[in-house]
Parts: structure tokens; sequence; C-alpha cells
């Protein structure tokens, strides 16, 4: 039997769960038509919440009312990947067939790069007008998903300026965007001429927050039956409460419970090993990419949070790291943008990644 579960970057679960609401939020905005503020949508959350997940999701919505969908990543080129792309629906385009155009390579450094950036929009917005005049005749439109965005892409700047043309002139035109909080909080920073500050400001921003345990709890037993195995119900609750309903964590318990299962039925010692077995795998997978985009300073602070059972009071994490208490708000701010810790009731802060706490005390 194959394991079901889908503990990989970007992989679609065999389960999502708990984000109808949000999907349905989209695929309104796909079907109302031009100006709907779900047409321009953004994504955030911690590493491993499912942006990734959800902007293929929002895909393949917009492909089941016929919609093109051109997905892309905030890398440098974009723009000129995006123009690749559209020339490639221009040429070929068959409005009965629901293409998608995935990771477009254009091969290097093309003359399309070393256009200026500016010329090279005006040029991309044009060309998706072309392509949109030929799908609103059929009914649909086009969407384009951008994942991973940052502050340094003027590419993004641009199609933030592209994605207003289009709405101000009623266009069949939807945007998806993913990043972490902290890519879109420098974005607003950054915006000197703030263009991407309007467009942001207009934008439909949802956190992607951690998933209800029950449902967790519901969607595991689904999978497992669904796949030709049973589940005791103490051990499916106990895998679910270990998920912390931390997306990422759901596929990696059920893919390591899964495999450390030798029988159709899934024991509570099954669940025990397969839970050990996703806690390791986390903390080289997550919790330490996580921590690696962090500064020394911003790492005294979680672990002076590590020495609490609970939530920190920000008055004990500046007593113990010896900073200022302004100062140690500057740091919960940026610990907050990255979307390893949450804010607990007033001036209090908790850790946003499960097993973040124990990983840190293991090391200290
Ligand atoms: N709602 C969900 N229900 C169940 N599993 C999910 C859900 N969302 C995401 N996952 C799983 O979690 C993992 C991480 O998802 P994804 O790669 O989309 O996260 P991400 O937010 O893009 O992470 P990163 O910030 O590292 O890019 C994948 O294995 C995916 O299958
Ligand atoms: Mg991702």
């Amino acid at each position: 039997m194959a394991n079901p579960f889908k503990p990989t970057a970007g992989a679609v679960p065999p389960l999502l769960v708990g984000r109808d609401a949000l999907l349905a939020e989209v695929d309104e905005g796909i079907r109302a038509g031009a100006g709907h503020p779900a047409r321009i949508t953004i994504f955030t959350g911690a590493r491993g919440t499912g942006k990734t997940v959800m902007l293929t999701e929002a895909g393949d919505r917009a492909m089941a009312h016929g919609w093109l969908v051109i997905d892309e990543s905030a890398s440098p080129g974009m723009l000129a990947r995006i123009g690749e792309a559209v020339d490639r629906l221009l040429d070929g385009v068959n409005p009965r067939a629901r293409r998608r155009i995935t990771g477009m390579s254009i091969g290097g450094v093309g003359s399309v790069e070393t256009e200026l950036t500016p010329r090279l929009a005006e040029g991309v917005r044009h060309r998706i007008g072309r392509l949109l005049d030929t799908l609103e005749k059929d009914g649909t439109g086009l969407l384009v998903t951008v994942d991973e965005v940052h502050a340094r892409s003027d590419d993004l700047r641009e199609l933030a300026l592209i994605t207003q043309h289009l709405v101000r002139e009623d266009r069949e035109f939807a945007i998806v965007m993913a990043g972490l909080p902290s890519a879109v909080s420098d974005l607003l920073r950054s915006d000197a001429q703030g263009r991407v500050l309007t467009f942001l400001r207009r934008a439909d921003k949802h956190v992607l927050a951690d998933v209800e345990v029950d449902e967790v709890h519901d969607a595991l037993v689904q999978t497992v039956t669904d796949n030709g195995r049973t589940i005791d119900e103490d051990a499916a609750r106990a895998a679910a409460e270990a998920t912390h309903g931390y997306p990422f964590l759901i596929q990696l318990v059920g893919f390591h419970v899964w495999r450390a299962a030798a029988g159709d039925r899934i024991t509570r010692a099954d669940v025990a090993a397969g839970v050990d077995a996703a806690r390791e795998r986390l903390g080289t997978l997550v919790t330490e990419t996580a921590l690696a985009d962090l500064s020394p300073r911003d790492l005294d602070v979680l672990r002076a949070m590590a020495a609490d059972d609970g939530p920190s009071r920000m008055v004990d994490l500046a007593a113990r790291t010896g900073m200022a208490r302004q100062n140690a708000d500057t740091y919960r701010r940026r610990l907050l943008d990255a979307g390893v810790i949450v804010q607990a009731g007033r001036g209090q802060v908790d850790f946003a990644l499960p097993y973040l706490r124990e990983h840190l005390r293991a090391r200290m």
C-alpha cells in the first residue's frame, strides 16, 4: 500500500484541512466578475502552513471555470517569464483546453531580460491584454499565481502596476500571491513610490493559521480508511493532537505513522513511533530552516522564551536578554514578521511553530 501522505514542500495533501472557506472566497472572486476584492489575494503564514499549496488549489479552482493559469515565483526574471508564458498561450490558445503553464524557463539571460523593466512591463501588459481579448470572448480569464513574494523584486512592483491597469479596465484577470509575513511587511516598508502599497491595500489578505485539531483527526481517519487501512480511535486522537494543527506536521505525522504500522490496523504504539520520527524530521526540515533566517539577537530572544513553559511576558524577556524594553519590542516585531512567534495577549508572546521550544531547549 502506497503511503498517501505528502510531507514535501508544495505537495498537494491527500486532504486539504480547514481551508474550504478561503478557497470558496477565491472561487467567488473568479466567478463574480471584475472588481471583486478576491481577485487580488495574498496568503501569508509561517513556513509549512500551506501557502504554496493554496496557490495550486486556487489555480485548480480557476481552471475548473475554464480560466488559464500561469504559476510563477517572484525570482529575478519573473516578468519576462510571464511574458513568455502569455506568448505561448497566445500562440496556441484553445479556450476549451484547460492548459496550465508551470515552471517556464526561458533559458538563461535572454534579450528580454536585458530590457529595461518598465519597457518590458509595458509589453507584458499589452500581451496580457491581447490574451484576455480572446479569453473574455469565451467567458473565461487569466489567473497569475506568484509564490515567495519579497521586497526586493522590481518585477513584482511592475506586476502590481500591470494588475492595477487591468483592474481599472475591468478585465477578467486575477492574481493570487503568497509569502512569509515578513516579506509582506518589508514590501510595504520598502515601497517608496507607494505603488505596491495601493495594490496590497486593495488585496484580500489572509493569514494561514493552524487548523482545528478535530478537523485534523477526521482527515487522518478518512485518509487512512480511503487507502485501505484502519486506525484505532485513541491512536487517531493522539496523532491529531501531535500535529498541533500545523499543516506540515499533518503530513509528516501521517506519513511516519503510516510507515510505522506493519499491518492493516494502525495502533497507539504505531502512532507513538511515528510521532517521534515526525518530530525528528520536523527539526531538520522546518525548524532549522526557520532559525537560519534569524539574527543572533533574534535567537537570544527565542532562547529567553524557551525558559518559560507557556507564553512569555515581554518584561521578562527584556530582563533575561538584558535589552531595553523598546529594543526588545523591535525584536518582537521581527520575530512576529518571521512567523516564528505569535502575540499571546497583552505584553505576551508565544512560539508559533510546534516543538520549537523543545528544539531550542535541547540545544541550550
Ligand atoms: N490545509 C492543509 N492540510 C493538510 N496538509 C497541508 C495543508 N496545507 C499544507 N499541507 C502540507 O504541508 C506541507 C507544507 O505546505 P506548503 O509547502 O504549501 O507550505 P508553505 O507555507 O508554502 O511553506 P514554505 O514557507 O516553506 O514555502 C506540505 O506537505 C503540504 O502537503
Ligand atoms: Mg511555499
